[in-house]
């Protein structure tokens, strides 16, 4: 097990690295991450290559016999060479070139910043191919993070029009996909297609998505560049990975494109970050490790897993004392099993000030020093328990084409992807059932239960998995606007929504209402247990065909539309739920389909979180708790922010290990 630190020694007087590596070895590590950002230094002068401080700092590391994981430095490019030629540089969407001085400002499409990114990492990893203490490679630094997926330069727009060539053929054809008759859009020839900046009103719905898939296109293909190039060069004893940074429905790339291409999926892990009041919760953290587990469906790095407060100009959150440690423990529950915190020691100089470490600017060894070391010890021993693969019986699908879909369209000011994924996800999260979160074209035939939260574009050959699924005996549960549209972000003529979704759900929707801040419109349920509980964001107007109704609207003019259905469909069932209901409703409802398929679950207390992990036929299971007081499971107690290792006994009595 990899357990270290990312190490920026270029930042420090040179006198500080052997202390520093000593301090790093000490704390229980046996790795750095190091080089990422450090092009100038490699190459202070185009041309004149000097990996000489490198050599310097993986001598040393070898002394305390740390191994390391090398950053391609690509993020931050020289100022040579951003005064050389400035068409590398990002343009915003008022045609405004990004300015010398933050990082990742480059365009992926500019030839020149191909040329250059690709020729430095040539050269770094041929310099240490042989190097045995270099175990690994991370391209770039955080792809597409802070903005940097969007550029709307003269080369993004060319090869746009390329990208649409190849995938039309013939404008014709682009015409009619689009429906480019509506407001006389209609294209003579490709070089006539310009890149979406602003315009009065909206752009033409197909084009967007296109765009989008463009964006993403040019992110993936940079990185497998990147990544071919490092691969083709590295020592056999080396892998390859890349960063990725949180925020994933909201950046304009795949994350599963280039994902394939790593020997690992790694990940910077930070529960709270700027101004945040209070770290994301419970259920929205463990979604986002299942999301980046689900990549590859295999367990996966940290590389950046914080401990103190982060903050460019904003800080808030300060994490409380143990609760950084009880995230380290939460992550390795979710499939991470290699980890390094970020960073070593805040920088007093720069543009991160403000992104606290390990060590803070006073160099002491204080609180949070002995968390990452008392952590480190234990997570160590736990090395088959953290290695174990994970398989949900729970799966949660999405498909990015949907969710730019939904960012260009969001019908309701309410709506949020990542809000909606979480809607269905928390009620299996709060039973402590595994989930994992994968791309809908991963095969999902032996989940027990397939959630599809707004999956508004739709394939047909979703559908049909989705019918033979549960035909099979599967259970899905999708959300409201499910199969309004297709792949090209149109609707379809002369279909009653859910389009081709209508058989499986067994419902019909003649109409639909989106709901606004403080809307909320009331539902009943139908089983006689007289329950009454709300919708926000969205209703759909369900007329049931062959589905049975579990809740219906309580208002007189929608009160024989149903909210809520269930399908049964071959020997399966699809559960429909026409708005974003409330979290206690689903809960319940949940809980039923759970016990009918025979979902495993634990209860626990809100904020205590149980993962099953299985090491050769046994069963472990890792306790975290996220609550900042005092909680007991089973009669086991656990301290603030505490995490625990359990197993059962034949019995049924919990213990620890
Ligand atoms: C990111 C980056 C790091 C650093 C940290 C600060 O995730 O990868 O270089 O900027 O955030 O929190
Ligand atoms: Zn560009």
């Amino acid at each position: 097990m990899f357990l270290g630190v990312d190490y920026y020694p270029e930042h420090w007087d040179v006198k500080m690295m052997e202390e520093d590596l000593k301090r790093i070895k000490d704390m229980g590590s046996n790795m750095i991450r190091i080089g990422e950002f450090a092009w100038h230094l490699m190459e202070p002068e185009e041309g004149k290559y000097d990996f000489s401080f490198f050599d310097h700092v993986i001598e040393q590391a070898k002394k305390y016999e740390l191994t390391v994981m090398f950053g391609t430095p690509t993020a931050t490019f020289p100022a040579w060479l951003a005064k050389k030629d400035s068409s590398i540089f990002i343009r915003d969407e008022h045609g405004q070139k990004m300015a010398f001085g933050g990082r990742r400002q480059y365009c992926y499409n500019s030839p020149v910043y191909n040329e250059y990114s690709l020729k430095i990492v040539q050269k770094l990893v041929a310099h240490y191919q042989d190097e045995k203490s270099i175990v690994s490679w991370q391209i770039d630094n955080e792809l597409g993070h802070e903005g940097s997926d969007m550029c709307y330069c003269s080369q993004c727009e060319l090869d746009f029009q390329s990208f649409l060539e190849k995938k039309y053929q013939t404008i014709d054809e682009l015409n009619a996909r689009y429906g480019t008759i509506f407001w006389g859009q209609t294209y003579n020839s490709f070089t006539e297609i310009v890149i979406p900046t602003k315009t009065i009103t909206v752009h033409n719905p197909s084009l967007l998505l296109d765009w989008a898939r463009f964006r993403s296109y040019s992110l993936s293909e940079f990185a497998k560049r990147h990544l071919a190039t490092v691969r083709e060069l590295k020592g056999d004893h080396q892998t390859v990975t890349t960063n990725l940074p949180g925020g994933f429905f909201d950046k304009w790339f795949d994350h599963n494109d280039f994902s394939r291409d790593l020997d690992f999926v790694s990940y910077d892990n930070y529960p709270v970050w700027g101004g945040l009041k209070e770290p994301i919760s419970p259920s929205h953290l463990s979604m986002t490790l299942d999301f980046v587990r689900g990549l590859k469906q295999e367990n996966f790095w940290i590389v950046e897993e914080l401990m103190g407060a982060q903050g460019h100009d904003v800080i808030g959150y300060l994490p409380r004392p143990k609760q950084a440690q009880a995230w380290a423990f939460h992550a390795f529950a979710h499939g991470c099993n290699n980890m390094l915190f970020f960073r070593w020691r805040g920088m007093t100089r720069g543009a991160e000030q403000y992104c606290l470490g390990i060590v803070d600017a006073n160099n002491k060894e204080t609180r949070k020093y002995k968390e990452v070391q008392q952590f480190f010890e234990e997570i160590s021993s736990r090395k088959e328990i953290v290695d174990s693969p994970m398989k949900g019986q729970v799966a949660a699908i999405y498909d990015f084409d949907n969710v730019w879909s939904w960012r260009y369209q969001q019908q309701s000011s309410q709506f949020n992807f990542t809000n909606e994924l979480l809607r269905l996800y928390r009620p299996f999260h709060h039973l402590n059932s595994s989930i994992d979160v994968i791309r809908y074209d991963v095969d999902f035939s032996d989940y027990k239960i397939v959630l599809v939260p707004v999956m508004k574009l739709i394939d047909k050959d979703l559908v049909r998995r989705l019918e033979e699924y549960v035909l099979n005996g599967g259970t899905v549960i999708m959300s409201y606007r499910a199969g309004v549209k297709n792949k090209d972000n149109n609707l379809e003529l002369g279909e009653m929504t859910p389009g081709a979704l209508t058989n499986l759900l067994g419902i019909e929707i003649e109409e639909s209402e989106s709901l606004h801040e403080g809307q909320r419109v009331q539902v009943r349920s139908n089983r006689g247990d007289g329950r009454v509980t709300s919708c926000t964001v969205w209703r759909d107007l369900v007329a049931p065909t062959t589905a049975e109704a579990l809740y219906s609207y309580n208002d007189p003019f929608y009160k024989d539309y149903a909210c809520v259905t269930v399908n049964k469909f071959g020997k399966g069932q699809a559960i429909y739920v026409g708005g974003a209901l409330e979290d206690e409703a689903l809960n319940a409802l949940v809980e039923d389909i759970a016990a009918s398929v025979h979902v495993e679950t634990v209860e626990t207390v809100e904020g205590v979180e149980l993962v099953r992990r299985i090491v050769d036929g046994t069963d472990y299971y890792m306790l975290t708790n996220h609550n900042g007081v005092e909680e007991t499971f089973q009669s086991i107690k656990l301290e603030p922010y505490g995490y625990k290792v359990l197993r059962v006994s034949e019995g049924g009595e919990w213990y620890e290990v």
